[in-house]
């Protein structure tokens, strides 16, 4: 964009708005993908593997097909042909998935026959009755397999080892050392929306509703397996009830249900049902990390390593990258970091929500706090000793980093100064144990591609399209601001749409990255048509604009001023209407700038304070506050942010005291995989929280200042929960979640 516009931010970015979409929401209005029932609708249901691995060798398709209602039933031998192949990965952003390739079975809960009936209940029936018949072999669970993979580094989920200086002279040199190993568990996504899918087929055009965070990726994945051309398959997506993850990319469950809907030649909905999410769709992998730091005498760091041993599928590649979180955090003259994993008999791992760092700094932060206590230091003074000027692992300088502002304002309000040093020191007035942690945010700052259309029309109102995602967090609000400021209007005269694939692509909602993105794409999208919009004026000698090119204009409220008379002035609608236009358009584009990545690290930074309170003979713990500071570049809307970073906390909190998928070792199967055994946060779980939001200005990262909010506030507050449980009672624990026993 050249420099003859202006734009006045601050009228509508910054404003703590409430969701535009919020009361359609709260009064049932908003059409979630399994509310579409096209004409002639059947329901699908998945039957699925009870078994870890082996073979399916019968099923009892006669049931089920003269079951009243059912209308067919797919297996690996009539399931229509695909033009490509589920397992196929012609690269790494692709991972293999279960669409009945054949009777194999590589997990438990992998689907092996679709059922499709008139009504729910009739698929649900006929699918128990396929009472399937398996050649299992020996499941293949825990940590401690013999079949080790490590990774060739060829990219997602695919983490290269890491060394910078000499990690053993390091820690033989130093004054103080500690090693130790923590291990968190695998997790599952629960989103409140389950996957689904409605699917309807046009000749070879396919029509799709389904949750997505990432609709042209899946729109390319879709044509590829299905032989169709992308732009003949429309998926909308306006609401996700949720995704973290786990809707980032197409999986199997979506391509059954097409196949389903092919089969039978009528429109198919399928829905997971909540257990049928523990598998298919990606999970958290579990960690064992080994982590060894040495310091000098004055609590300077010497060394940190860490060896993540992790899990992954038998038939697929995805690490989680745990060890990496400590690239980015502390200074330090020598650093090593690497991973591998066992082969489990289950799903592929993938993301969910700060993959590998929010594995990763609950234990870096224990880690930390077991360091610190070795120097004597006081946790946060300790922090501060190392806080990294420049990115350890690149040697780069930070784009910004309010890092030390976040410790300053995180420590003031929830009262750090008067922490005892040693453990089990507090006391509440009931006899509880009362213990204070800390932990350190730290989260990329990560932009995609994307793109948007930004229209002016003669009416003075303005229109912005983009294929944007919202899971829930509010970026149809935000990014509707940011279209307000862009196109100089007041945001009620903004049509903003969005979740649509015939839209222009805006890129993957993933990577807390969406926002960054999008909104570049949108500013520049708006700086386009206002400039259009200005070069008529600035040539037409009936404008009070005529001839004010070299000056600029600024562009607010409907009106393009002179920058250097303001009070000389034209509405949109006057300088659109005297040029006999009806509207005009442009397009812009969001993308990360190639010179400032190269010259500048870009991460957003936290700290956040817990309050633990643990029963000493029974070992409960509850987190009682939590105080979280957060500086992740300029705030589009802090009402939204401020969710994100209760959302984020609130799971850290899970993490280091709830969630965990247990798996039996006989069977391989996932033993809670529902919402009363998997256990989350209720309210009464969750503590009093406050999230400051730092002001951080970038003037490199993107032309708005933008880093992301969605994943960092899990970050850091699980290691400081931890670290606030050993400080009530003096046991470390190093086995996530803390389990009460432990404590005993
Ligand atoms: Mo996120 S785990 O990048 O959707």
């Amino acid at each position: 964009m050249s420099d003859t516009v202006q734009h006045r931010h601050g009228s509508s970015i910054g404003q703590p708005l409430t969701r535009r979409d919020g009361p359609l929401k709260v009064t049932g209005q908003a059409t979630f993908a399994a509310d579409n029932h096209p004409d002639g609708m059947l329901f699908a249901v998945l039957a699925v593997s009870g078994i870890a691995r082996g073979r399916v060798v019968a099923m009892d398709l006669a049931a089920a097909r003269a079951h009243p209602g059912v209308v067919e039933v797919m297996t690996p031998a009539n399931r229509p042909p695909l033009a490509a192949d589920p397992d196929g990965k012609d690269h790494p952003f692709m991972f293999r998935m279960e669409a009945l390739q054949n009777d194999r079975v590589r997990y438990p809960g992998q689907p092996i026959a679709v059922v499709i009936g008139e009504t729910l209940e009739a698929a649900t029936e006929g699918a128990a009755l396929l009472a399937p018949r398996y050649e299992a072999e020996a499941a293949r669970v825990g940590l401690d397999g013999a079949a080790v993979f490590t990774p060739q580094s060829v990219g997602v989920g695919n983490p290269a080892a890491v060394q910078h200086g000499d990690v053993e002279a390091g820690l033989a040199a130093a004054e103080h050392r500690i090693e130790a190993t923590y291990e968190t568990p695998a997790q599952y996504h629960n989103p409140m929306e389950p996957h689904g899918i409605v699917a309807a087929w046009d000749g070879d055009r396919l029509s799709l509703d389904t949750p997505s965070q990432g609709m042209a990726i899946a729109q390319g994945r879709f044509a590829q397996l299905f032989g169709i051309r992308p732009e003949d398959i429309e998926i909308r997506s306006p609401f996700l009830g949720g995704g973290f993850g786990s809707k980032g990319l197409p999986n199997g469950p979506q391509v059954l249900g097409i196949l389903a809907a092919k089969l039978v030649g009528r429109p198919v909905k399928l829905v997971l049902r909540r257990e049928q999410m523990y598998g298919p769709v990606g999970h958290r992998a579990p960690t064992r990390q080994t982590i060894r730091m040495g310091t000098d005498a004055a609590g300077g760091f010497t060394a940190i390593s860490n060896h993540t041993r992790t899990a992954t599928s038998t038939f697929d590649d995805f690490l989680e990258p745990a060890a990496d979180v400590a690239h980015t955090l502390y200074a330090t003259p020598a650093l090593s970091t690497s991973h591998d994993a066992v082969r489990l008999d289950t799903g592929t791992p993938l993301f969910m929500r700060a993959p590998g760092e929010a594995t990763g700094s609950i234990a870096l932060e224990s880690a930390m706090d077991e360091m610190a206590e070795a120097c004597g230091m006081d946790p946060l003074e300790f922090r501060l000793r190392n806080y990294a000027e420049v990115e350890p692992a690149s040697g780069k300088p930070f784009s910004s980093k309010a890092l030390r502002e976040c410790y300053a304002q995180g420590a003031a309000r929830f009262g750090w100064a008067g922490r005892p040093l040693k453990p089990r020191q507090m006391r509440d007035e009931s006899g509880l144990l009362v213990g204070w942690g800390m932990g350190t945010a730290t989260f990329p700052a990560l932009m995609f591609a994307g793109n948007a259309r930004a229209v002016l029309r003669a009416d003075g109102g303005g229109i912005v399209q983009t294929g944007a995602h919202d899971m829930g967090q509010g970026a149809w609000t935000a990014l509707a601001q940011v279209a307000a400021d862009g196109l100089g209007l007041p945001i009620e005269r903004i049509d903003f749409q969005s979740g649509h694939s015939g839209l222009p692509d805006a890129g993957i909602a993933g990577g807390s990255a969406h926002m960054a993105t999008v909104s570049t794409a949108i500013h520049h999208a708006g700086g386009a048509v206002i400039e259009k919009l200005a070069a008529l004026a600035f040539g037409d000698q009936r404008s009070p604009l005529f001839g004010a090119g070299n000056a600029g204009v600024v562009a607010r409220n409907g009106r393009l001023h002179r920058r250097d008379d303001e009070s000389r002035s034209e509405s949109y609608a006057e300088i659109l209407g005297r040029a006999g236009l009806q509207e005009i358009e442009a397009n812009g584009t969001g993308a990360p700038d190639p010179a400032a990545q190269g010259n500048f690290a870009m991460h957003s930074h936290g700290a956040v304070f817990v309050e633990v309170k643990v029963d000493p003979e029974f070992g409960q713990v509850r987190a009682t506050r939590v105080v979280g500071a957060f500086a992740a570049g300029r705030v589009i809307n802090p009402r939204m942010v401020q969710s994100q970073y209760f959302g984020g906390m609130i799971w850290g909190v899970s993490f280091a005291l709830h969630e965990h998928a247990v798996t039996d070792r006989r069977s391989g199967r996932i033993m809670n995989a529902n919402l009363a055994e998997y256990h989350l946060p209720v309210n009464a779980d969750v503590p009093s929280l406050e999230a400051i939001l730092v002001e951080e200005h970038d003037p490199h990262i993107n032309p708005l200042g933008i880093k992301g909010v969605g994943e960092i506030a899990i970050t850091g507050t699980a290691g400081a929960v931890a670290n606030a449980v050993w400080h009530a009672t003096g046991v470390r624990v190093r086995h996530f979640p803390i389990a009460l026993e432990s404590l005993m």
